[in-house]
């Protein structure tokens, strides 16, 4: 039981970060009872159906985004659920500053759900009107759930900032996560020659039945260089990333799941006119295309696991061990 659930009343069930482990953060999270979010004034609230687990909710146990004083905090950035007006929603988890105009992701003050306000790994959740999207009915809530931060990622390092035409080559590297799996679903879908690395043989198999022309080991000779390399393994890959580029391509960056401070190989870089371009999240206007594109091309999530809210532990316990192919996602 968390400590401001038995001084106010217990109301909803959640999944909070207590403490910060570095080195175990499943160990700091707590599920249990805690009052529903304040809705301030011009905000709204959706009950939430379903929620999915993102890498950045581990970042956030071992203390990367967050400051003590923040703490607990509900975790959690994805969700679909039902708004007060009994519509099915997505909820976008950027929230901009008041009176941002424009690309929210280029907004200095913005934040992402659970960083500043409090997240999705619950039964209830307070935003913005203008983060609603409205969910299509050909989704399930679990899929629906997917889309607004690994998949709203994957669409923006694709089709907004890639500069690949349909028919290019593109290397996603670390096939198994959900950036990754969303990159291989979508760039297959839109045409794109998808290639994708992983540590494991079972995931390279399962990149190519999901739409990878072909999957490689971490660090494998490619049979030609690529147009784009879609970056977010960091440090175990930056090096491959670089050297698999064709003169003038592209790596766009979102992560650094296995550290952020690879050399940069500046020489690299300019003698092969490189661009590296750094990406995060994605805009709700974004979202509401990649909504329809997943409607138009049957593009659906890969959904590796689904447990009820309530055994979070067991997702968090799946995803830290890098087991996971595609999106663990609870139920409420
Ligand atoms: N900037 C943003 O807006 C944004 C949005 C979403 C995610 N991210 C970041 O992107 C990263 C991925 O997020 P996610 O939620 O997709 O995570 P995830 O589901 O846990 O996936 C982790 C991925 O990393 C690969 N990987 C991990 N360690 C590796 C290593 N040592 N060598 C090679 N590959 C390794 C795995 O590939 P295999 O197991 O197949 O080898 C897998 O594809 C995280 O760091 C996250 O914080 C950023």
């Amino acid at each position: 039981m968390n400590g401001r659930g038995d001084r106010y009343g217990a109301a909803m069930l959640a999944v909070t970060a207590q403490r910060f482990s570095p080195d175990d953060p499943v160990s700091a999270l707590e599920v249990g009872r805690v009052p529903d979010p304040d809705v301030p004034d011009g905000w709204t609230s959706v009950s939430i159906r379903a929620t999915a687990l993102n890498h950045h909710d581990l970042w956030s146990l071992r203390g990367v985004g967050l400051r003590a004083e923040q703490l607990p905090m509900v975790l959690g950035c994805d969700a679909a659920g039902v708004d007060e007006d009994g519509r099915e929603v997505l909820v976008h988890g950027v929230i901009s500053s008041p009176g941002w105009r424009g690309d929210e992701t280029l907004d200095p003050g913005r934040s992402l759900l659970s960083e500043r306000f409090p997240g999705t790994l619950a039964e209830r959740v307070a935003v913005p009107p203008a983060n609603l999207v409205p969910k299509p009915p050909e989704l399930s809530f679990e899929e629906a759930a997917c889309l607004p931060t690994a998949w709203l990622t994957a669409y923006r390092m694709l089709f907004t900032q890639s500069g690949v035409q349909p028919g290019g080559t593109v290397l996603v590297q670390g096939a198994g996560g959900g950036v990754s799996t969303a990159l291989i679903a979508l760039g297959s879908a839109a045409g794109y020659r998808m290639w994708a690395t992983s540590r494991d043989e079972g995931k390279r198999s399962r990149a190519v039945e999901l739409g990878a022309a072909q999957a490689f080991e971490i660090g494998a000779r490619l049979p030609e260089r690529v147009d784009a390399v879609m970056e977010t393994v960091g440090q175990a890959t930056w090096s491959h990333s670089l050297r698999a580029l064709r003169p003038g391509g592209t790596v766009v960056v979102s992560g650094a799941t296995s550290g952020p401070d690879p050399s940069a190989e500046l020489n690299r870089v300019f003698f092969l006119g490189l661009r590296v371009i750094g990406s995060t999240m994605g805009t709700r206007d974004e979202l509401e295309r990649l909504t329809r594109f997943v409607v138009r091309t049957r593009a659906r999530p890969v959904i590796d696991a689904t447990y009820p809210l309530a055994d979070a532990r067991s997702g968090f316990q799946r995803l830290a061990s890098g087991e996971v192919f595609g999106k663990i996602v609870f139920t409420t």
